[in-house]
């Protein structure tokens, strides 16, 4: 169903992220007929750029990432609808002539006064936006018009500063007009898994300590730091995927069926699987979590640089480019399961995948016979770069000897429903034009996940976690191959 009408205000419409994945996603949506004839972007930013200019750059942005063929005249009207207000996010003279634009659009009242507003900007600005946006009453709806802000991730940098971001968007709006963003959720297979659980008899009742040993969720990239050493070297992999992306993949996998879809149901599901997640203390960091960072190495045949080697990166920096943690969820369905998380950059693939591994069978049957133990059931949710689901299990090989070798059964989203290429970004939008907020993330949810990193981060700036190397291109360290091993398990292969 097409969205109502709206102003879409993107602050920091000159940057990357609109041109990467905003505005494919937005001709995405133009194409499938999702955005109202009344759609309206506003651009702002620093830069000085006439109207025609940004049209034309958001328009090549959209020609370089759109993978099928393109539909011109949806193009042409979707860059059309662009108009642009320079200014700094700092100017309060800037967001005064915003605002003079927005009224003016307003006039006509197309869009019926609706503004979504983008903070497509680096998060220092973000509070900073928002009060600018709030003094001039930009974010008022009394007259009966909406009006949602997005925020982008770091949605800050450890508990503290994530609840003080928290307190700053809460005196300017409601709660219900922060749309907070995790673009892992904007992935169709991440939003699949909560299908595949509560949509199917079959697995549910298998999803428990009863059957299944132990989950692995991996989120693995081949890239280094690319462009943003300067951002990384002051985050590293735990703070920039864990309490994000990887927490949220947690959350789906472990929660309890929320009542309904609507967002609170799913939210407080949510937010008891981390309360239930037991903190790693400080002094368990040493046995619990692998921290470590990329050494020279080769990747596809390449000779590639270390972290330490890298633009913008400080030569001597102790940031973690890698981290692996096991965590204990302490409730009914999941006491003594592990729950196995590692992350990093420079790893032999792109792949993200969460391993569900069931406990093994009996040995009975072939206790007496010369076939070996035939390996555990391993049911993977691969999300990227294959958005697939497949089981793995026990078959007979064929001829008159019983042996036994893993076979897989597998479902892959693209061959099924032939789409592709989308950015995630899609959904998140319309969801965002529809006030849909199940796929976006409360304030408490936010800081529960903050709450569980935060021992670690401390943990692992006083050095109590010695911070080890491995070379690019690698699975990663062997420390965490350890991790698993003194479990007697192993990771899957990146
Ligand atoms: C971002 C991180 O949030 O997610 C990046 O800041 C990371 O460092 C990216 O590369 C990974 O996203 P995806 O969709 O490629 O898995």
């Amino acid at each position: 169903m097409t969205a109502g009408p709206c102003t879409l205000v993107i602050l920091g419409v000159a940057g990357d992220l609109t041109r990467r994945l905003l505005m494919p996603a937005l001709y995405h949506l133009a194409v499938d007929g999702l955005l109202p004839d009344a759609f309206r972007i506003v651009g702002y930013a620093r830069t000085e750029v006439t109207e025609d200019e940004l049209r034309a750059r958001l328009r090549e942005g959209i020609v370089a990432q759109v993978s099928s063929a393109l539909d011109e005249s949806r193009l042409d009207w979707l860059v059309s609808r662009v108009t642009y207000v320079q200014g700094a996010f700092e100017d309060e003279a800037g967001f005064d002539r915003l605002a003079a634009h927005l009224a003016t659009l307003d006039q006509d009242a197309a869009d019926g006064g609706h503004h979504l507003y983008y903070l497509a900007t680096a998060p220092e600005f973000f509070e900073g936006v928002c009060r600018q946006l709030g003094d001039r009453g930009l974010l008022d709806e009394s007259g009966g018009a909406w009006r949602r802000v997005i925020v982008e991730k770091p949605f800050g940098r450890d508990l503290a500063s994530a609840r003080a971001l928290n307190a700053a968007l809460a005196s300017v709006m409601d709660e219900s007009q922060v749309y907070r963003i995790d673009h892992y959720l904007g992935k169709e297979t991440v939003q699949n898994i909560l299908v595949f659980r509560f949509g199917n008899g079959i697995f549910e009742p298998i999803w428990n300590r009863r059957y299944v040993d132990h989950v692995q969720i991996t989120v693995a990239e081949s890239v280094g730091v690319e462009t943003r050493g300067g951002y990384y070297d002051e985050t590293g992999a735990l703070r920039d995927m864990v309490p994000n992306h990887l927490f949220q993949l947690l959350t789906l996998v472990g929660m309890e069926p929320p009542s309904s879809f609507q967002p609170a149901a799913l939210h407080d599901e949510q937010a008891k699987l981390l309360q239930a997640v037991m903190p790693i203390e400080p002094s368990a960091c040493g046995v619990n979590t692998v921290r470590a960072q990329y050494a020279a190495g080769r990747l596809d045949g390449e000779s590639v640089p270390g972290y330490l080697d890298e633009a913008r990166v400080d030569a001597g920096s102790g940031t973690e480019t890698y981290a692996a943690l096991t965590l204990a969820v302490d409730n009914w369905r999941w006491a003594g399961v592990p729950f196995y998380l590692r992350t990093g950059k420079r790893l032999a693939a792109k792949r993200t995948e969460v391993v569900i591994q069931f406990r093994r069978a009996p040995l009975a049957l072939f206790r007496q016979s010369d076939v070996a133990a035939p390996s555990a059931n391993q049911l993977v949710l691969s999300i990227q770069p294959e958005e697939s689901i497949s089981l793995e299990f026990a078959a007979k090989v064929p001829g008159p000897e019983v042996t036994t070798a893993p076979v897989r059964m597998r479902f892959c989203y693209e061959e099924h429903f032939k789409i592709g290429g989308r950015t995630g970004y899609e959904t998140l939008l319309y969801d965002a034009m529809t006030g849909d907020r199940s796929l976006f993330k409360r304030a408490d949810v936010i800081e529960a996940g903050w709450a569980l990193v935060d021992p670690m981060l401390q943990a692992w700036e006083a050095n109590a976690c010695s911070l080890v190397t491995y070379p690019a291109g690698t699975d990663g360290p062997a420390e965490a191959d350890a991790l698993l091993g003194r479990d007697g398990r192993r990771w899957r292969p990146v």
